[in-house]
């Protein structure tokens, strides 16, 4: 039993309601009865890693559409944390999902619910791993999807896994934001299922990733988590995981929250900064990590509420230096991430060097795609593969030259 409630209004909606927003316009938080819930974390781990196994704090009581989701690893690194000048660094890997991104978390619940609400058909708008992800479960489930994309801004990783599993795949002369207001109104004149992160069913498959962290340190609480932002969806979501195991007990505090934008897209940062209540929105958002080229994120509101609740912060990092954290991760703990992904361990080490995180502290990062979601942008940073002659001594003075 849960219920739909506005962030704003405290206005309640059924399960049975197919429902994104509050009449009023405000986000809507799915809210349980914490009472009637126990979680048993030492009975827990005997279960297979995935999503489902937290299936108490989802929304889905019937049939669900799975591809073995979440149970990604949490990397303890090192080398990263003598770089940067911190006790303990650990990545959470969210690359290493079915498609390569955090987004299959939220897609099997989304598209779980869009079955159980009889929906059907399934649409996003992208930056390209939603996307990616509508696609695989829409095709999973057996129900056709529809993405509208930023035309020549998604990586190219991201737009083969849309084409190879079946979605229809819309290329927008526009940027995010704008296909995204084009796609509810599409969803909300054809009835098709919005699976946006204003989607609430969405974010509860990614506040999991709130729960493995506290899992896989057993139990203890880390310091800070520190995750790229774009529409706001997952700072959100990880935070109310944190905040639900504190509500039951498992925890007794929750880590802050540290969201990470590029400097050319940053209107949560600028608001955290500013102490403004609200956003103002970007209208020509641009950075290198297409991922998060996002100029008005639909989340801000709850986002900036779990940033500020939790004691937490945000802080842009440039192109440059969200390329080189991504080198760092590569070339120091070979862990590969798509450049939004690297925004977290680029924000930690400007946050480090700011004062703002201390160095005997305790840092999650989470990395939220794959390497090979962007291979492009790989190509362009890296130096080109050396072409030499089919001969021994043609390699012997291409591996020895300087
Ligand atoms: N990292 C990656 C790799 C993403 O793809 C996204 C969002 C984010 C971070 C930001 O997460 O939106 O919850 O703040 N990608 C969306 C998409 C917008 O369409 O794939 P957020």
């Amino acid at each position: 039993m849960y219920s739909l409630e506005c962030i704003d209004c405290g206005n309640k909606y059924a399960e049975s309601d197919v429902v994104y927003t509050c009449e009023c316009g405000g986000l809507l938080d799915i809210i349980y009865d914490y009472s009637n819930i126990n979680i048993d974390m030492e009975k827990l781990r005997l279960e297979p890693p995935t999503v489902w196994k937290y299936r108490d704090l989802l929304p889905i009581k019937g049939k669900h559409v799975t591809i073995y989701e979440g149970g990604t690893p949490l990397y303890k690194c090192d080398r990263l944390a003598e770089l940067i000048g911190v006790k303990e660094i650990y990545v959470k890997h969210e690359g290493l999902n079915p498609t390569g991104s955090f987004k299959d978390r939220g897609m099997t619940v989304g598209v779980s619910k869009a079955l159980e609400l009889g929906m059907k058909t399934v649409a996003c708008a992208s930056t390209g791993n939603t996307s990616a992800s509508l696609a695989i479960y829409g095709a999973k489930a057996g129900i056709p999807a529809i993405v509208l994309l930023p035309e020549g801004k998604v990586a190219m990783g991201k737009v083969a896994q849309a084409l190879m599993h079946g979605a229809k795949v819309l290329s927008i002369k526009g940027n995010f934001d704008e296909a995204l207001s084009l796609v509810r109104k599409l969803c909300d004149e054809e009835k098709f299922y919005l699976l946006n992160s204003i989607n609430p069913y969405r974010l509860e498959g990614q506040k999991t990733i709130g729960f493995e962290i506290i899992d896989q340190l057993n139990l203890n609480v880390p310091s800070r988590v520190v995750l790229p932002v774009g529409n706001a969806g997952n700072v959100t979501a990880i935070y109310k995981g944190f905040k639900e195991f504190t509500e039951l007990g498992v925890t007794d505090h929750v880590p802050k929250m540290c969201g990470i934008q590029a400097e050319g897209a940053s209107p949560i940062v600028k608001a955290i900064k500013n102490n403004a209540e609200m956003i103002e929105p970007e209208k020509s958002p641009e950075t290198i990590a297409t991922a998060i080229r996002i100029g008005d994120p639909v989340n801000a509101k709850k986002a900036l509420r779990a940033i500020r609740e939790s004691n937490g912060t945000a802080e842009t990092v440039t192109d440059e230096e969200l390329v080189q954290a991504q080198r760092d991760l590569a070339q120091l703990e070979g862990i590969g991430v798509e450049p939004a992904s690297a925004t977290s361990v680029a924000g930690l080490k400007k946050l480090v060097k700011q004062g703002v995180v201390q160095s005997s502290e305790t840092v999650v990062c989470v990395t939220t795609g794959h390497l090979l979601k962007d291979p492009q942008e790989v190509i362009e940073a890296c130096d080109k593969p050396i072409v030499v002659d089919a001969t021994i001594k043609a390699i012997r003075d291409a591996v020895f030259s300087k």
